[in-house]
């Protein structure tokens, strides 16, 4: 069996390792290949399977363009299907779909460069519908006023490019949450817990750009949480729901924030990231006395069980 672990051609020092790291796995099981993503059909041979690690810009939608490539020509992929991807890489069509299903998520309205498509909610939180890595939320993102949502979402729209998510600010404390493994077989990881409590006075209290980048030593992570049992139950329920919910394959990692004691999920990555030095997932393994390998070996499971037959 051959792996084609596929990569960003311009990558960030996080993302290298997380390819190096997942290869040095896989090579212990299969035969391995990194290519680049432009050479992925020129590369692909008659039986691989494909992982994907090539993030692109998010709002590109490249992560759901791979996994339809793969799906197309017919080879064994692992992570979720493209109908996941496009859903989860744009955060006001998740939203409405998990609130459809009865799962809650913050109120939140649409601008498209024109218009908002419902009422503003106050306090409201800014971002672009379809980036990661808190790409476009910055210490400005949090506001408490009409008109001053109004104009910065207009200023964001003009800045990025992109349709803005105004949403209904929940002044609660965060999970991330990772589940991984398929069908009915699912495992939610302890969830990560983010404790902004630390960080210097007139540092926003938000996984903003700035803080996932020069704040993470003052950030506090806590694996499992804090969270009574009761409210870590929901928080499994709410993660295995809403898995099911978006069609998930293998491995996935929602946010949420927690109002008295009920989880709202804020977004879905559907293909989160996996440094084994600062990726959420890694982390989360740990409280089970698991390993950087097994959490690996979980998330390729269904696929090379497929492909052995
Ligand atoms: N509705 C919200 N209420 C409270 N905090 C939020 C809300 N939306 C986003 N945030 C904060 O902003 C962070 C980044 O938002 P998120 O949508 O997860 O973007 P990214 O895809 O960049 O991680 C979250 O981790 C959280 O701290
Ligand atoms: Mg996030």
């Amino acid at each position: 069996m051959r792996v084609l672990i596929v990569k960003d051609s311009i990558t960030d020092i996080q993302r290298a390792r997380a390819v190096q790291a997942v290869d040095d796995v896989l090579r212990k099981y299969a035969e391995t290949k990194i290519v680049s993503v432009e050479k992925l059909t020129d590369s692909l041979m008659n039986d691989d399977v494909i992982f994907n690690l090539s993030i692109g810009k998010r709002n590109d939608f490249l992560q759901g363009n791979v996994a339809a490539v793969a799906q197309l020509t017919g080879h064994e992929h692992i992570g979720s299907s493209p109908y996941t991807h496009y859903v989860c890489l744009d955060k006001f069509t998740t939203k409405n779909i998990l609130k459809a299903y009865g799962i809650k998520t913050p109120n939140g309205v649409l601008f498209d460069g024109k218009k908002f498509t419902g009422k503003l909610p106050v306090p409201a939180i800014i971002k672009p519908v379809a980036e990661g890595s808190g790409i476009g939320i910055d210490e400005k993102s949090l506001c408490y006023d009409i008109e001053e949502i109004k104009k910065r979402s207009i200023d964001k729209f003009e800045k990025l490019g992109e349709p803005i998510l105004v949403e209904e600010f929940l002044d609660g404390p965060e999970v991330t949450v990772g589940v991984v493994g398929f069908g009915s077989d699912l495992i939610v990881l302890p969830e990560l817990e983010i404790d902004f409590s630390n960080l210097p006075e007139g540092i926003e209290r938000y996984y903003s750009q700035r803080v996932k980048e020069k704040f993470a030593e003052q950030t506090i992570y806590k694996c499992p949480s804090t969270f009574t049992e009761k409210v870590r139950e929901r928080i499994r329920k709410t993660a295995i729901k809403s898995f099911e919910i978006v069609k998930a394959r293998d491995y996935l990692r929602m946010d949420m924030r927690i109002v008295d004691g009920i989880p709202y999920v804020i977004e879905i990555n559907s293909m989160p990231g996996l440094d084994p030095l600062t990726s959420d997932l890694p982390k989360m393994v740990k409280p089970l006395n698991e390993d950087y390998e097994w959490l690996i070996r979980t998330i390729v499971k269904r696929a090379f069980h497929e492909k052995r037959g």
